[in-house]
């Protein structure tokens, strides 16, 4: 099964991606963690990209579906995309991918969610710098503070483009290229929609019914 997470900043899309990961097996793939990886490791890629995401515009097209295009195989059994397709043209670059692959997708599921509530979650968003895990300022802390409730470290970071303006233009990035993909997947009858309002668990569950169905 494919699937898309679809939503804006801070909507939930990582949060239940790494939960369906864990739970069904399923490949999480994020162009975002993608992009800060390429970003943290130097590549040119990185380089490409380093001031657009701290602008919080978007990345070229070109650049993200080759990312997507070069993870693909190694979802096999089904993937989660979160934060790609972005834009009209990278929605037609995943059926191309998929296509070339005998693959199509099977929902789109979109996070409905009240963007000022967002901008309290991502500003107040952080992750441990060891293994990842993600935590809250006031939403999800670690059980013992300062301390990883996964793997015990004591460091933890922020993202670059996690301050309030950036995620103002990031917002304002999503209603003008990615909320007018739609329409696109509408016509094909794949969306489906999730009130992204409501608590982690809840959220999961509903994705989890639409999964069952
Ligand atoms: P990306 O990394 O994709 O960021 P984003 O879409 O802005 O999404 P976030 O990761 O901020 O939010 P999320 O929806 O995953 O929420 P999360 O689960 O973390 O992209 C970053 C940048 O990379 C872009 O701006 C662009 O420059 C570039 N880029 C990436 N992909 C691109 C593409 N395809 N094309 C071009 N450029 C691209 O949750 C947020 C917080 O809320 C967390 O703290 C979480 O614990 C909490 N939370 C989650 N769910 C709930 C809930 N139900 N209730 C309460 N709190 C919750």
């Amino acid at each position: 099964m494919d699937i898309i997470l679809l939503g804006p900043p801070g909507a939930g899309k990582g949060t239940q991606a790494a939960r369906l990961q864990s739970s069904r097996g399923m490949v999480h793939l994020s162009t975002g963690d993608m992009l800060r990886e390429a970003v943290a490791k130097g590549t040119p890629v990185g380089l490409k990209a380093k001031a657009v995401m701290e602008a919080g515009e978007l990345v070229s097209d070109a650049i993200v579906s080759a990312l997507i295009g070069e993870r693909l195989d190694s979802a096999g059994g089904g993937a989660i995309f979160d934060g790609f397709p972005r834009t009209q043209h990278q929605a037609e670059a995943l059926e191309m991918l998929l296509a070339d692959r005998d693959r199509t997708l099977d929902h789109v599921i979109e996070l409905m969610v009240d963007e000022e509530a967002l901008v309290e979650r991502i500003v107040g968003r952080f992750s441990c710098a060891k293994c990842g895990a993600n935590y809250h300022d006031r939403f999800h802390k670690p059980k013992i503070e300062g301390i990883c409730d996964v793997c015990g470290a004591h460091e933890f970071k922020r993202r670059p483009d996690d301050n309030e303006a950036t995620v103002r233009t990031r917002m304002a990035e999503y209603r003008a290229k990615t909320a007018p993909i739609l329409p696109f997947y509408e016509d094909k009858g794949l969306v489906r929609r999730v009130d992204g309002m409501a608590g982690v668990d809840e959220v999961a569950a509903a994705i989890d019914a639409i999964l069952d169905k």
